[in-house]
């Protein structure tokens, strides 16, 4: 206090004795004692330090100061063991220049986002005297890491006819980065074809996929999706998967009957077997949704003869009698596997034509007539 940081420190006295008067010089020499420890200017510090910095970056620190002096004030510096910087002290001679940290391995923010030393100046006095500093370093995010799918490719399933505004799938990718570096937007990637715009949405933020438009599984099985997540980094990062969407059928459509009359009339003694007509049928629907079987009205001379896959033949079952039926009226149905199950209906109608199987025939055999 009395000296302050100069190495002398001496308190000149003038003493008066009396009797006789006599003057006499003191000088008092103060002599230091290490009873300053090194004091830093805080007790923690904080740094904010990029993770691109590059290695044998400096980062200068203010030393410790010492209210000693001579070796009571000499003071040497120790840093806690850590990987990613060393303590750079100047030598006696440069002490004017400050303490520098000196970047040893690179910064990754998602690895370690602060580091924590602990600095710990010490004087040279017996005993020594020590003063710490904390230095708390932030590791500053830059936009390093792209925004990443857990999956390539996702697989969703949707019944055809799904109602609009179905959801598809949540995306949901991660990005290790923080802030607006993390966050992310979904888009459709920029080829993608009309269709798929027309039949889904994306809404961006929260990465929900919708339907929009008609899901018809007859025009279309499957659909391929290519999706891209931004970052709002700058410059951003982008990440990609796909999304394959598989249409699952429901018995939507009747099926439907085809027939291909000859259009003339059979004859009554037209053989067994003969074929009458011709009949098709379709249904666009899959598996049993589409499988349909054809049954004929009941009780009629007629029999349904499978020909190939959905193709039938309306043929003669049994010998015909044009004298005591002369139209048939045949009614075809066609039924699908479809659970409610749909049909449709078409009729035939079948004139008998006659043959000349009828000998002139008199009401009785015999006719006896009297004349007078
Ligand atoms: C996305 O995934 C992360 C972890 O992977 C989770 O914390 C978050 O809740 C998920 N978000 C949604 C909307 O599913
Ligand atoms: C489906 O709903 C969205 C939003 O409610 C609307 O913009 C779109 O036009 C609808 N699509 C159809 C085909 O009605």
């Amino acid at each position: 206090e009395l000296c302050g940081r100069s190495a002398e420190c001496s308190i000149h006295l003038e003493v008066i004795v009396d009797r006789p008067l006599q003057v006499f010089h003191v000088e008092v020499e103060v002599k230091d004692i290490n009873d300053n420890p090194p004091v830093f200017p805080a007790t923690q510090k904080n740094l904010f330090i990029s993770e691109t910095r590059a290695l044998d970056s400096h980062f200068s620190l203010e030393g410790a100061s010492d209210a000693d002096v001579g070796t009571n004030a000499l003071l040497t510096y120790r840093l806690s063991p850590n990987e990613y910087f060393s303590l750079k002290v100047p030598t006696n001679d440069e002490q004017v220049k400050p303490l520098e940290l000196v970047l040893k391995k690179p910064l990754d923010r998602e690895v370690a986002s602060e580091v924590l030393l602990v600095l710990k100046a010490t004087d040279g006095g017996k005993p020594e005297l020590t003063g710490t500093v904390e230095i708390l370093i932030t590791v500053l995010d830059v936009n390093d890491n792209a925004p990443v799918f857990d999956k390539a490719v996702y697989r969703v399933k949707l019944l055809e006819n799904a109602r609009n505004g179905t959801l598809v799938i949540r995306l949901n990718a991660s990005d290790l980065d923080e802030g607006p570096n993390s966050h992310i937007l979904y888009f459709f990637e920029t080829d993608t074809s009309p269709n798929i715009e027309a039949s889904f949405r994306i809404d961006s933020d929260s990465g929900e996929i919708k339907v929009n438009g008609k899901i018809d599984f007859e025009e279309t099985k499957l659909w391929k999706i290519q999706i891209k997540a931004i970052d709002k980094g700058n410059p951003p990062m982008f990440g990609h998967c796909t999304i394959l969407i598989e249409v699952l059928d429901i018995n939507d459509n009747a099926p439907e009957l085809v027939i291909t009359s000859l259009a003339l009339a059979v004859r009554e003694d037209a053989p067994l077997g003969t074929v009458i007509a011709l009949i098709s049928v379709t249904d666009p629907d899959s598996s049993a949704n589409g499988q349909v079987t054809c049954t004929l009205t009941s009780y009629v001379p007629f029999k349904l003869v499978s020909t190939f896959k959905n193709y039938y033949s309306l043929v003669l079952d049994s010998t015909l009698d044009r004298e005591s039926i002369s139209h048939y009226e045949l009614v075809v149905t066609a039924r699908d596997g479809g659970s409610p199950s749909l049909w449709a209906t078409a009729s035939v109608s079948v004139e008998v034509a006659d043959v000349n199987d009828n000998a002139p025939a008199f009401p009785q055999p015999e006719y006896t007539v009297f004349v007078k």
